[in-house]
């Protein structure tokens, strides 16, 4: 297929505005469960990078928790994670300085009386830095410990202080279903206002995720389209090549719908589906994604498909199947690959059916969103003689590609030159975010800790909409439970999930689009 190719020139990028640049006041954030690995991978690394921008206060501290007893040894070890993991050159002149702001702090989470010690190590910090008394708390310890976190900084005061300001941010998984995500919100709520709490979902820190909004609303041509007279069905795929990656204990518990589609994927649809936000204020943008996500009925049982990997090839390389993962149960019945058709009830959307497939070890990694068009009214070429892959006229698509190769193409019909008749051919036209920009080493989590910095709320989830997207799924989930999945593995590692994943869009004379990504 001939693909056209966008350009945006020198000219233009030298206008485009660098974001707000604006610096949080000074403070300290505090991070939990800081000896994993997403504050070595991520989050270390993204706070370089906002260091390197110069979006940081100058005095401004980072202190790691975790139940270890790790000292020095904890700083040189995040530098390393910011030069491996956030390709920093390991020379980069502001490395020492960075480092000379990161502490460790251990503590058992249970242990009231740490909390006591945690406190008077913050105020030493403050004063021996001169930082003032705003403190942002991030949970990223497993989910168990995030109840008691909370209630000992409350119960130490360290939730609401006499001066300053404090925030908490919480990592997912935010609950394991409606009731357990519902009495986490009661706990948080309790020891913190709800304008307090930033529930992250590291996809609303994607570009190309909050690209989706700025594609629908920055451009005025697309918006009389996106809806139900227009658009015959949309697909939204989050596949990675990836199997579980040690995470076999967690992963046993979680399984994709709980990982992935409940979430990331559910984001990633309101971002698609909702109206117009009337601002980009966190109250607005976030009342629209409720909107959205409450007029989807029901889903019905008929309309889910699970899956689970055997061995297969990936790459060439031999992959094990789920079963034979470290730490997994050798009868395990979690599935690695979950997809659901939904609708959503409104006067945009009524009709149009919405597949969602999220899946380990699948042949490629890929997360997009596809939006098929209908097909026009009346189709005066279909009958003309048509050559070689031209043969029929399809639908316009338009692909959005959250990861990798980010971009958006555009897929229409062009006229064969020098062919007989008017025989019509699929063509592209693309645009590269990597070409037209550069290719950014950011990975999400800058965006998202300086909004939290910030008090930005926009790009972190609502009570409401953690708890509305659980009462959506909690269902299955249960229907699962309490149904062994009759033959497991379904899908070999290599291929594009079990085959039955087909019949959810059979009945709607559509199929997956597997030739995703370029
Ligand atoms: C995490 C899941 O939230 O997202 C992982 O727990 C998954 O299982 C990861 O691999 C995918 O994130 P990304 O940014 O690589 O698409």
């Amino acid at each position: 297929m001939a693909t056209i190719a966008m350009r945006v020139s020198q000219e233009d990028l030298s206008q485009v505005p660098r974001g707000t640049e604006r610096i949080p006041e000074p403070g300290i954030l505090v991070i939990f469960g800081a000896s994993g690995d997403l504050t070595k991978r991520k989050l270390l690394p993204a706070l370089f990078h906002l260091e390197q921008n110069s979006l940081l206060p100058a005095n401004f501290a980072i202190v790691g928790v975790a139940r270890r007893s790790l000292g020095d040894e904890f700083a040189n070890d995040m530098r390393e994670g910011i030069v491996e993991f956030g390709g920093v050159d390991k020379n980069d002149p502001k490395l020492d300085s960075f480092a000379g702001r990161i502490s460790y702090f251990a503590l058992n989470f249970d242990d009231p009386g740490h909390y006591a010690a945690l406190k008077a190590e913050l105020d030493r910090i403050s004063a021996e830095k001169n930082i003032g008394p705003d403190r942002l708390f991030y949970l990223a310890t497993a989910p168990e410990f995030f109840a008691g976190i909370i209630e000992n900084l409350g119960a130490q005061g360290l939730a609401q202080p006499e001066k300053g300001k404090t925030a908490v941010v919480i990592e997912k998984p935010f609950g394991h279903d409606l009731d357990s995500a519902r009495e986490l919100n009661h706990q948080v709520n309790a020891v913190f206002h709800e304008s307090q709490v930033f529930r992250i979902d590291h996809y609303l820190g994607k570009e190309t995720v909050q690209n989706v909004l700025v594609f629908r609303f920055a451009n005025g041509i697309f918006e009389p389209i996106w809806n139900r007279n227009y658009i015959d069905s949309v697909q939204i795929t989050a596949a990675e090549t990836l199997g579980v990656e040690g995470r076999g204990p967690f992963y046993e518990k979680a399984g994709a719908l709980r990982d992935i589609l409940q979430n990331h994927m559910m984001e990633l649809l309101s971002f698609v589906a909702m109206e117009p936000p009337s601002s980009f204020e966190a109250e607005s943008v976030r009342r629209e994604k409720l909107k959205a996500w409450q007029a989807i009925p029901p889903i019905p049982i008929l309309n889910t498909v699970r899956g689970q990997y055997g061995p297969g090839v990936i790459d060439g390389q031999r992959v094990p199947g789920y079963r034979d993962e470290e730490r997994v149960d050798p009868e395990s019945g979690t599935e690695t690959y979950a997809a659901v058709r939904l609708e959503i009830e409104n006067w945009r959307w009524a009709g149009v059916p919405f597949y969602l497939r999220a899946g380990k070890r699948l042949k490629k990694r890929v997360t997009e969103v596809s939006i098929q068009f209908k097909q026009p009214p009346l189709l005066i070429f279909n009958r003309m003689q048509s050559a070689g892959p031209c043969t029929e006229i399809q639908p316009n698509l338009l692909t959005i590609r959250i990861q990798p190769d980010e971009g958006i193409a555009l897929r229409f019909g062009a006229k064969v030159p020098n062919a007989p008749g008017m025989s019509v051919c699929p063509v592209i036209m693309d645009f590269d975010y990597a070409a037209a920009f550069g290719r950014s080493t950011a990975n999400g989590y800058e965006r998202l800790l300086l909004d939290a910095m910030l008090g930005d709320q926009t790009l972190f989830a609502h009570r409401d909409g953690v708890e509305t997207t659980w009462a959506l799924y909690t269902p299955i989930l249960q229907a699962w439970a309490n149904k062994k999945p009759e033959v497991f593995p379904n899908y070999f590692a290599g291929k594009w999930g079990p085959e039955c994943a087909d019949r959810l869009l059979e009945k709607d004379g559509n199929v997956w689009r597997n030739n995703l990504g370029k």
